[in-house]
Parts: C-alpha cells; structure tokens; sequence
C-alpha cells in the first residue's frame, strides 16, 4: 500500500519520540556489537503513533527479518508454535494488540522469551510428559494501547517498556512536510501547520488528510501549490473540525456537557453511557482530548474545561 511506501526505513528518518529513539539507538548499536537478540521491547500508546514503523525499523536497522502478527490471528497454540519454530537468530517477531493474547498462547511466549525455548506437553491424561525444545534467540516487539490490560507476567518478561507519546506540533509539521513530498504534493506553509494542527498529534492521520487532500486536487484542479483554503474544504468534507477532533470525541464531550452539566463522571459511567469499552475511551479517545485541554481527569471523574464547552459552542 501507500502507507508502505511513507513508512520512514531508517531510525534517523524517524521524526519525533526523540528520548525513546536515543535509548533505542544505543540499545541496537550493544546488540549488533555483541551479535546478540535485542532485549525484548513493548511499546504502548494511542494508536496510529508508529508502533508498527518501529518495528520494522528495528529489523532494517538489525539487519533481520521483522515478522508481523496481530494478537487475534494466534488463535491455536500451532498457530505461535509454528512462527517461534520458524524463527532465525535475532530475528523479530512484532505482535500487535498484544493484550489479546489468549492465555496458551501466551504461556507458550513465556518460555519462548525467558529461554527461547518452548515446552511442549505429549499425551492425555496422567501419562503426559514434557518435550521442550529450543528456538533462535529472538527480540519480542508487543504493541498495545491499553497496557493496562496486559498480564504481568508478560509485562515484566519485557527488558525496555515504552509509551510513545501524541506528536508536538512542531514534530507533525515536519512529518507532514516529510509526506507531502513523498505524495508529490506542494503545500503552502500556513496549509502545512493546517494538516499539522488537525492530526490530532498522530501522524497517521496527517498522512490520511494528505491522500485525501491529494485525491481531491488530482479530480478536479491543476495546483501548483496546496492553499490553507483547499486544505479547509478537504477536512470539511472529512468532518474533522479545527481543532482535529472527530465525531468520536465531539460526542463524548457533548454526552458530558447534554447527560452530565459537563461532569464529573466516572470512566464506568461515561462508557456505559457511550456504549463504549472503558479502556477503549481511557487508551483511544481520552488522550488527544487531555492533550488539547478539553477535558480533565479529575480524582471524582471526567470534567469537561471551560476550552472544550468553548469548542463546542456551549458559551
Ligand atoms: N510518517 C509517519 N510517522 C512518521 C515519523 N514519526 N517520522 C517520519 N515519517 C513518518
């Protein structure tokens, strides 16, 4: 896909997250130099912040395969079994939505990363025993946005633990300008802090706006430069609005405001009234609306600020 080809290779094409590229970078440097797997690493956060790019920057930067596969699809234990099995030295092996694991597979990855061994249990009933046998040592990549969820077992089997933190505004600029050439597409400054402004601090999104901005200008003009004007008339049409809040959190600040004169409201209640999942609302949605200031979590619950009911026109 596109998305493949704006994905950045390498560690220094990697814009923002600069503490964590820093430890990441010594990290991989002591592991080639020992020829050793890279400790294994979970990253945790919002989604659309580059978990996956890590990843496989990790393994161009190792210079091993990357295998990637998202917590679901290892529904049997042949399933792991198989890709443990089929793993080469220091290889890695990116699992995403790591929280949802079921509990054999991820007994199996227990072993596998403490000793990169596997044990496997022979026969039924009272006449069973252990066969276990060894794998390449290999590095884990977990990503998840709710690392809360996460057993600790398998938390504390990871050697770095990472959130990854919404993009500064600065950051996103450059990502957007980074994009915009890769798309062929000129955008004029105030139009690149326009994309930047509304990405809501995740550059998947800036990268999303900019393929539709550049689906609308190759229908219908011949642009030498994208104006702010036409970045306007794009997001419009996408209904993500100036500050970049979309329809899922406009509703969860207007159910606030309408049910609950704007809170506090416990995270329970705010998602039995949304008929959303709470972790769903605390990993996904809530941060980008703590971040602009919109709303604040207070130790009696929810409260939307004075800015949110501002941006949605409540004075
Ligand atoms: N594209 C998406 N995320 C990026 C990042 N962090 N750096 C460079 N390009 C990106």
């Amino acid at each position: 896909s596109l998305l493949g080809n704006l994905r950045p290779k390498y560690l220094n094409e990697y814009i923002g997250q600069q503490e964590f590229k820093q430890v990441l970078k010594i990290a991989i440097q002591a592991a080639c130099a020992r020829e050793e797997a890279l400790d294994h690493l979970l990253l945790y956060g919002p989604p659309g912040l580059g978990k996956t790019t890590i990843a496989l920057i990790v393994g161009q930067e190792l210079g091993v395969h990357c295998h990637i596969v998202t917590a679901p699809a290892l529904e049997r234990p042949r399933d792991i079994i198989g890709i443990l099995l089929s793993l080469k030295p220091n290889e890695i092996l990116f699992i995403d939505e790591i929280h949802r694991l079921n509990h054999i597979t991820e007994e199996f990855l227990y072993t596998a990363m403490e000793d990169f061994r596997i044990d496997l249990t022979i026969g039924k009933g009272k006449v069973t025993r252990t066969h276990s046998i060894s794998i390449s040592p290999f590095t884990l990549i977990g990503a998840t946005t709710k690392v809360g969820s996460l057993s600790s077992p398998l938390f504390d089997r990871f050697g770095f633990v990472q959130r990854l933190d919404l993009y500064n505004l600065n950051d996103l600029c450059r990502i957007v300008e980074r994009t915009a050439t890769l798309l062929a597409l000129k955008l004029e400054q105030n139009a690149i802090l326009e994309v930047a402004q509304r990405s809501r601090g995740t550059p998947r999104i800036a990268n999303r706006l900019l393929r539709r901005i550049r689906d609308i200008i190759s229908i219908d003009r011949n642009l030498n430069f994208v104006s702010m004007e036409l970045v306007n008339e794009a997001l419009s049409l996408l209904q993500v609005d100036s500050q970049g809040l979309d329809s899922s959190d406009r509703r969860l600040l207007q159910f606030l405001l309408e049910v609950y004169n704007g809170g506090p409201v416990g995270l329970d209640t705010l998602a039995a009234g949304l008929g959303e999942d709470p972790l769903t609302i605390e990993s996904v949605i809530e941060p980008f609306l703590l971040q602009v200031g919109f709303l604040k979590r207070t130790h009696r619950g929810r409260v939307v600020t004075k800015d949110g009911c501002k941006h949605l026109g409540w004075y």
